[in-house]
């Protein structure tokens, strides 16, 4: 197993990335807020497969959390991500601390705001929550300086949201998407998981399998993507969750459908208790009949 470096001050951070390049290594990143499942680690593989050396980030970031999301409530699990870090053979973390990413406080910081794909959606119901992750990491881009950069596609939004900024302030970074990880009852794995009740478990895989026959009904009859939709929404409630929204959108810019489009994906959110659960499900358009 590879030796786990956890850095602190950003000086080290630069000059260990510098010497990894100058040796003509490729640096992958893997931005985290800690607190790591399977899903992370699958980012931490995919980049050591494409990469030789791996930069995972851990911080909690204050900007993305609206007023009542509780940041203070974050689970914070250095002791135990550090090790799963180093077991999944990552070589550098940075643990920035609150007052080195933002020295003149959260609002002196200079804001990134990505227009188009921040709206809607997640956008809507966390109106700062975008901004705040477009601004971090840049941030962090800006600091570790990676070649390229992993993030999961569960937070579908999340990534297009990445894509466009660092396609939009020209960034020398190839930003990859890695595939959700799930349970073997198909609930995508994530750290809000762990606020469901028993009761509340058995119920959430449904959004995967509502996921599942909504796609079916896209493939079977395209143009009637909004029936599918609706169905989807009343599914989610039929089996007990509250739906925030199920949309079907075309996949790179999340702009509404049309059967010219390549690739959509449905995404859903939906409340479970106290969790606030997302996943998506993309649907390839070559496979549309009509
Ligand atoms: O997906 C996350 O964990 C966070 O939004 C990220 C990308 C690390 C930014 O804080």
């Amino acid at each position: 197993m590879s030796m786990l470096y956890s850095i602190e001050k950003l000086d080290e951070l630069r000059a260990r990335v510098q010497e990894a390049k100058g040796a003509g290594q490729r640096v992958g990143f893997v931005p985290t807020m800690g607190n790591l499942h399977d899903g992370h680690i699958q980012l931490v593989q995919a980049a050591k497969e494409q990469c030789d050396v791996v930069v995972s980030s851990i911080f909690v970031n204050p900007l993305q959390f609206g007023v009542g999301e509780d940041l203070e409530a974050y689970p914070r699990t250095l002791a135990s991500d550090q090790h799963k870090l180093e077991a999944a053979g990552c070589d550098l973390l940075y643990i920035p601390s609150v007052s080195t990413m933002y020295p003149e406080g959260e609002m002196n910081q200079t804001r990134v705001k990505v227009p188009g794909v921040s709206e809607g959606l997640c956008g809507e119901s966390r109106p700062i929550h975008f901004e705040g992750v477009a601004t971090v990491v840049t941030k962090l881009f800006n600091m570790v300086m990676p070649d390229v950069a992993f993030f999961g596609k569960k937070d579908y939004q999340q990534l297009a949201v990445i894509r466009k900024l660092v396609s939009d302030l020209a960034m020398p970074i190839e930003v990859v998407g890695v595939d959700t990880v799930r349970a073997e009852d198909g609930l995508a794995l994530s750290s809000r998981n762990q606020y469901l009740s028993e009761s509340e478990r058995a119920i959430a895989p449904q959004l995967y399998q509502i996921l599942t026959e909504v796609s079916k009904r896209l493939l079977e009859k395209p143009s009637e993507w909004q029936d599918a939709q609706q169905y989807g929404i009343h599914a989610l409630v039929e089996a007990g969750l509250k739906p925030d929204y199920l949309e079907v959108r075309e996949a790179r810019g999340l702009g509404k459908p049309s059967v010219s489009d390549h690739q959509w994906v449905i995404l859903v959110a939906a409340y479970l208790g106290k969790a606030r659960l997302i996943d998506n499900l993309e649907v390839a358009l070559n496979r549309l009949k009509d």
